[in-house]
């Protein structure tokens, strides 16, 4: 199955000379319509800056990017911006909710930018705030609101355009335990609704929300595990395979070329996950960073 996201020899640094800072360094990695991949490693590592690229916040120094087969690693930044708009949808530590808005305004604030009619924008709202565990709480504004409780709302909003691709960096980064569980439960959800999610996190707890966790030191993937078959099919177990990725693409990651470690049998994602959610790539409208910077 070809990979709603590919990257191939992404590459960003910083500085030069000593002062060279390798924050992605040639990464490859291939996700499938419908998985959930987490990315976990030490601060630094290069976590937020291989996220930025992914969703085109950011521009490669070299490598190639492309979602639902389009070349997205050399786009104008109004290009990147449509991009985002049209099928990204973001989660940062920060929530990056807008303070003036009522929970329900922020989630419908997107899809009017996008043009929704108002009552569409409103009724898409609704159903995601319900949708979140947060009906009672829509004409709140931010302020009056927990800090899981603002998280689900920028979750809400990220969904509300219905993006391809939910990108989310370090969400349960500003939370305490018991928001860290609502959150981390919420993108379990989304995982087995078959969104198609990249995580960013410091907390391995964030593996019950992937369906495959990397591990990334210096800018370079180091280690992969299995945890399922995306979509959610409980009957795939658990498994765990190090140093390699499933290559059907004839694009993986190298990791076992890197590590000399063979493909353990029998495991990998395979191609028949059968139940994935057709996001319908294209379609709908999404909303960047831009939207949300322009504002706040
Ligand atoms: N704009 C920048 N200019 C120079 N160096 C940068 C810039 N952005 C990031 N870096 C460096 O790139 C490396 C990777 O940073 P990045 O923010 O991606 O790490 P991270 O894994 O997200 O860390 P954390 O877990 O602390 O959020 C770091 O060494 C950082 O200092
Ligand atoms: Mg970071």
């Amino acid at each position: 199955m070809e990979p709603i996201l590919r990257a191939s020899r992404l590459r960003k640094h910083y500085g030069t000379g000593t002062g060279l800072v390798r924050a992605v360094d040639e990464v490859d990695l291939d996700v499938a319509s419908g998985e959930a991949v987490g990315i976990i490693g030490p601060s630094g590592c290069g976590k937020s800056t291989l996220l930025h690229l992914l969703g085109a916040l950011d521009r490669p120094d070299g490598g190639w990017l492309w979602l639902g087969g389009e070349r997205i690693d050399r786009l104008s930044e109004t290009a990147a911006a449509r991009l985002r708009r049209r099928s990204i949808g973001f989660v940062f530590q920060a929530f990056h909710l807008v303070d003036e808005l009522t929970a329900r305004e922020n989630v419908e604030l997107p899809a009017l930018l996008a043009g929704a009619s108002p009552r569409a924008a409103r009724r898409r709202a609704t159903a995601l705030l319900e949708r979140v565990g947060l009906a009672d709480r829509a004409g709140h504004l931010p302020a009056m609101l927990s800090g899981g409780q603002r998280q689900r709302v920028a979750v809400a909003r990220a969904l509300v355009n219905d993006p391809a691709l939910l990108l989310a960096d370090e969400p349960t980064g500003n939370l305490d335990t018991a928001a860290t569980s609502e959150v981390l439960r919420l993108f379990d959800d989304l995982r087995a609704e078959g969104r198609t999610l990249v995580i960013v996190t410091h907390d391995s707890r964030i593996a019950a929300a992937a369906d495959r966790l990397i591990t990334m030191r210096d800018g370079a993937f180091v280690d992969e595990t299995i945890l399922r078959r995306p979509s959610g099919n409980p009957s795939f177990g658990y498994a765990i395979r190090h140093g390699s990725t499933d290559d059907d693409s004839g694009l993986g990651s190298g990791l076992g070329d890197d590590f000399g470690l063979p493909d353990a049998p029998g495991l990998g994602h395979g191609d028949g996950s059968g139940s994935g959610r057709d996001s319908g790539f294209g379609s709908g409208h999404g909303f960047g960073l831009g939207a949300i910077s322009g504002l706040v």
